[in-house]
């Protein structure tokens, strides 16, 4: 089994400014990783404080957050990095080319209950040469994201990683403290069974994916089930599962999250570019997520990710 950095020899990565990105991601996650199975009660509470979305901040949001941007501060390469966690952008290394957008604990309600969590990343390459760093560097359409990254803390740890028009995930070996290429160029079905939607917002949401959500809940001939419901509430874990398996995930706009509840720049985006890349579509219900141009760093969008036909689907339903 090839190790991370072996990997990236053969692919001839490893001597490129985001191969030393994609590294601090690595040996961030293993950080992240053992404080997670040390199982520390006081890591799992409320940090009693509320984030620039108004959402509650955990204590394992503030020290994901703090583990990650140590890293990168460090990090010669990267110019500016944007985190669900800080309302403005923190100016990395002036030479810096990069510019990296996260959200370090990606499922943080799931933490105190023991769900997996997850680590999200989007990496762009500065078209200026301005040294400080600016909005203007991540206002940008996902597709031109340079690479796009998501560690999965699950049943085991998990670093998937899209780059080079591939997706490639890596298993980390505790005992060894690396990470193994353990699923090489993962592709998603065309097709799967799974649907995923919180459907305590069923009442409030677009009637096109009403109406698909009806689809996926229609028997076939023998009466049986055609799909299967499955909404973790950590969408690292509910892409993760569908990329692997075949399925849709859908977050809409609802009453409560007009503009959908999840963010544009360090959450849809990278999936988006993840599920690109496996073969996968992903759309806001009317623009493709990878085309969207941000009007501001924490905007959120309505997001719909998975199996191309069935998103073909789904979107089919708008257009009539
Ligand atoms: P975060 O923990 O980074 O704020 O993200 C939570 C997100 C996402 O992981 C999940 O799919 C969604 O919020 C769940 O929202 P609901 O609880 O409204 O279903
Ligand atoms: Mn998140
Ligand atoms: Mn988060």
């Amino acid at each position: 089994m090839l190790s991370f950095n072996k990997f990236f020899e053969e692919e001839k990565l490893h001597q490129s400014p985001v191969f030393k990105i994609l590294k601090d991601i690595s040996e961030g996650s293993m950080i992240i990783n053992e404080i997670l199975l040390n199982g520390n009660p006081e890591h799992l509470k409320s940090e009693g404080t509320k984030n620039i979305q108004s959402e509650d901040v955990q204590k394992l949001d503030v020290i994901a957050n703090n583990v990650f941007l140590d890293f990168f501060l460090k990090n010669k390469e990267i110019n500016g990095v944007l985190s669900e966690e800080n309302e403005n952008i923190i100016q990395g290394h002036k030479t810096g080319d990069f510019s990296i957008a996260m959200d370090p604990l990606d499922g943080s309600s799931n933490i105190s209950v023991n769900i997996p969590v997850g680590s999200i990343f989007s990496i762009h390459k500065k078209d200026n040469i301005n040294t400080v760093t600016c909005e203007a560097d991540f206002l940008k359409q996902g597709i031109k994201q340079e690479c796009a990254a998501y560690v999965l803390y699950g049943t085991a740890t998990i670093l998937i990683i899209a780059i080079n028009n591939q997706v490639n995930g890596f298993t980390l070996n505790l005992k060894e403290k690396k990470y193994y290429l353990t699923y090489p160029n993962i592709k998603t079905p065309e097709w799967g069974n799974i649907f995923s939607i919180n459907e305590g917002n069923i009442k409030t949401i677009d009637p096109e994916i009403i109406q698909y959500v009806e689809c996926c809940k229609k028997l076939n001939k023998d009466g049986k089930r055609t799909h299967t419901g499955r909404f973790i509430g950590s969408l690292v874990a509910d892409f993760h599962r569908n990329m692997m398996k075949g399925g849709i995930f859908i977050y809409p706009k609802t009453a409560d999250k007009p503009n959908g509840q999840l963010r544009l720049i360090y959450e849809c985006n990278p999936i988006a570019l993840i599920a690109q890349f496996s073969g996968s579509k992903s759309s806001d219900g009317n623009e493709l997520i990878l085309e969207k141009t941000p009007k501001n760093i924490h905007e959120r969008t309505a997001f719909i990710v998975g199996s191309k036909n069935m998103v073909t689907k789904l979107l089919s339903f708008y257009k009539k």
